[in-house]
């Protein structure tokens, strides 16, 4: 399959959403990471999705609609959803909400469950996207076990990325936040963080007015976000919390100069939006990589939660 490389301009969008309403897989710009769109109706072209991306089961994917009305058309909403809801979309912001009976979401794209994962992304070309298409399940568009991509070059990196697995990538540059949407869920009735990520846990809860709950992760009943332990994973061996690189390795900073800093100035925003595409750059030095302590508030619990998975012992 020859992947086209299209601009985000209206053609380019008109031929994203043929190729989508036609059953292909594109790969979608969105302000997090860029996903892996298919038709979320269409069992098909959810099944190409796990295809593209070589997954290795059936995980639920998140579904991507245009504005809060289309969602409550999806999903019920309890009054602590509508909060967040009315507070964080469009936004990096994923709830995981019961599925309604009549939604018309193929069932591959919970894998079966009664709850769907759905967000309302801030992202001007994936808004103008699904007003085309209708909503779109989107998992990021990297291979399985592999780091997520924030510019369509990383969608169709030669080594091991998508090119030649999927129909297009629509091409809007980087992506803004630079991490994947903060996921919360009820899972026993409790407002609970199931994934850190754009948005801070502490803006949440503050909105609620209470603390969100731990993900406790309870086997007996199918879980959340990054379950494989070694998820975002680099070639190279990650050594975490580590202000001084070892001798052979390739240091990445924080809060400190460096060809591979996160942010000179330790801006956790900034390190955020840059963290995937520096962990790549890394990774083709070839060497053992060192990352320096990130704070582990704000933005920065979900970069330390990728950059834990990213250097768990491989399966
Ligand atoms: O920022 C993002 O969230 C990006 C962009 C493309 O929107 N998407 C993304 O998708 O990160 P993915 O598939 O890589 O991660 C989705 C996570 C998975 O870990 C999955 O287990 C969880 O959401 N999830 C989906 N549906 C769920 C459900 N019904 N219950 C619990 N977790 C669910
Ligand atoms: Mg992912």
């Amino acid at each position: 399959m020859q992947t086209e490389h299209l601009l985000a301009d209206q053609m380019g969008l008109a031929r994203a959403a043929i190729l989508l309403s036609a059953g292909e897989v594109v790969a979608i710009p969105t302000e997090t990471v860029y996903g892996l769109a298919g038709d979320a109706r269409n069992g098909a072209a959810v099944a190409r999705i796990y295809e593209a991306k070589g997954r290795p089961s059936f995980n639920p994917l998140i579904v991507h609609v245009p504005d809060a009305d289309t969602a409550h058309g999806i999903a019920d909403f309890p009054p602590e959803a509508e909060t967040l809801a009315a507070a964080f979309w469009p936004g990096a912001l994923t709830l995981v909400l019961p599925l309604r009976p009549d939604a018309g979401i193929a069932s591959l794209v919970t894998a079966g469950l009664s709850s769907i994962a759905i967000r309302v992304p801030a992202h001007p070309i994936a808004q103008a996207l699904l007003r085309l298409t209708g909503p779109l399940a989107a998992p990021s568009a990297n291979a399985s076990g592999r780091i997520s991509p924030t510019s369509a070059d990383h969608v169709l990196d030669p080594d091991g990325g998508l090119d030649g697995r999927i129909a297009a990538v629509l091409d809007a540059g980087p992506c803004p936040v630079g991490v994947e949407s903060t996921i919360v869920g009820w899972p026993h009735g409790r407002a609970t963080l199931l994934r850190p990520g754009g948005i801070p846990a502490e803006t949440i809860s503050d909105r609620l007015g209470h603390p969100l709950a731990d993900h406790q992760p309870d086997p007996s009943t199918p879980n959340a976000p990054g379950q494989l332990t070694s998820h975002y994973a680099p070639q190279a061996t990650l050594r975490l919390n580590a202000a001084i690189p070892a001798p052979g390795e390739t240091h990445i900073p924080f809060a400190a100069p460096g060809p591979f800093t996160l942010s000179e100035s330790g801006d956790l925003t900034q390190a955020a939006a840059r963290l995937f595409d520096t962990l790549r750059r890394a990774d083709r030095e070839g060497r053992p990589i060192a990352v320096a302590p990130i704070p582990d508030h704000g933005l920065g619990a979900a970069i330390n939660d990728r950059l834990r998975r990213a250097a768990a012992p491989r399966s």
